[in-house]
């Protein structure tokens, strides 16, 4: 893995030290590219008003948005930490990525353009059976595929309580070269 890369770790769940971030964890461990980790319920949002087709004009970010936004640009390779709740990505993944919609009209901002060649990754635990993390595997590969992003993949995981995680061998294994992938430079 190249040392020019920065990853930007969002963690998305509604508690700390659950299941989620204890395999992205596991799986940043061998990661030797600058790690950036940023958790989504420490930089609250305000409700995302969509202002694409009314006049208004979306203005520079600032606060906790700018802050979302810069770190966004920053990397080479964004990993998503989302919990499956309700069988997609939690309220505050979803709320960032519904700032990207965003973030594609703030003026000066060219967004799509630096988004693309990127990596988008997803890391989700769950406490059901694998099926249920459908639609959180097809929001972010859809989304990367959108923005013309690299797409690699989601690190599946099954647990409840926090650290039942660290029974799932098969997870803790994938999670030792889960990051390891590399791609072609588009
Ligand atoms: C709001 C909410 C919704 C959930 N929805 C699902 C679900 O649809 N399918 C499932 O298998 N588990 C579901 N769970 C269980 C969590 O995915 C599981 O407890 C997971 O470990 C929580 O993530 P965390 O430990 O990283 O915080 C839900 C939990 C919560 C709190």
């Amino acid at each position: 893995m190249t040392d020019d890369r920065k990853f930007l770790f969002l963690l998305g769940s509604a508690r700390t030290g659950g299941n989620t971030e204890t395999l992205t964890r596991e799986a940043a461990r061998p990661v030797e590219a600058t790690q950036r980790w940023l958790r989504l319920t420490d930089l609250p949002l305000p409700r995302f008003q969509d202002a694409r087709h009314d006049g208004r004009r979306y203005l520079t970010p600032s606060g906790n948005e700018q802050e979302l936004l810069d770190a966004t640009l920053e990397a080479t390779d964004i990993v998503i930490s989302s919990p499956v709740y309700w069988y997609s990505v939690s309220a505050d993944v979803k709320l960032y990525l519904d700032y990207w919609s965003g973030w594609l009209y703030v003026p000066g901002v060219d967004f799509k353009a630096r988004m693309r060649g990127k990596t988008l990754w997803g890391v989700s635990v769950l406490s059901e059976g694998p099926e249920q993390a459908e639609p959180v595997v097809g929001t972010l590969r859809r989304s990367a595929e959108y923005l013309g992003m690299n797409w690699g993949g989601v690190l599946l995981g099954n647990g409840s309580r926090p650290d039942d995680i660290l029974k799932d061998s098969s997870a803790l294994t994938a999670a030792e070269t889960f990051f390891a992938k590399e791609f072609a430079t588009v």
